[in-house]
């Protein structure tokens, strides 16, 4: 069994969009090996069509350019990126991403692909709270098997990237 297939039999079906990369940082990388259908749904995508494509096609105008270079940092030092983008659907429209990137390593302790899981959400209403992830709440909460399972890797928990914004 592949790494990709061992992740789509664990998360082809979950609530939460889920995108396998390549460990390519350099453009035109890295290269999407797998996302889920929850993926499609967040991103306002066919799915089954993102396969070999660079998850930079999400962006645009209000993407800011320091979070994409800590991400890239964060990536390229072997950490683990938790943060929050702006990204487009095809059709214009804008929606704010939490994203929680690990690193994939394989017995050797070598960086061979990258996972995130990432959720919609919305900027809080009210005074904000201190860091990022207080300033954020999820426009769906999914309680499925999965959820939990994530839950317990700390999925969208700790480690809010500083300066990001
Ligand atoms: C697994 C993974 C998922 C990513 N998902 C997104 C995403 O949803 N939206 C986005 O704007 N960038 C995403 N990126 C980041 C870009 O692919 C790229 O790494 C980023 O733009 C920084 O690189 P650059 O400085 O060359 O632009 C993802 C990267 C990885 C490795």
């Amino acid at each position: 069994m592949t790494f990709v297939e061992f992740v789509g039999a664990f998360l082809d079906e979950a609530a939460i969009a889920v995108v396998v990369t390549d460990a390519e940082l350099n453009r035109p990388g890295p290269t999407i090996l797998y996302v889920n259908a929850a993926f499609g749904f967040l991103t306002g995508r066919d799915h089954t069509s993102l396969v070999g494509t660079s998850p930079r096609f999400m962006q645009g105008k209000d993407t800011r350019r320091t979070s994409l270079d800590a991400f890239h940092h964060t990536l390229k030092y072997g950490g683990r990126f938790h943060g929050f983008l702006t990204n487009y659907r095809p059709d214009g429209t804008k929606y704010r991403v939490e994203i929680d990137c690990r690193p994939c390593r394989g017995p050797d302790g070598q960086i061979f692909a990258f996972i995130a899981f990432q959720r919609e959400v919305m900027r809080r209403v009210g005074r904000p709270s201190v860091g990022q992830a207080g300033r954020y709440t999820p426009t769906n909460i999914s309680n499925t098997p999965v959820t939990a399972a994530l839950r317990t890797m700390r999925v969208f928990e700790e480690v809010i990237e500083k300066d990001v914004l």
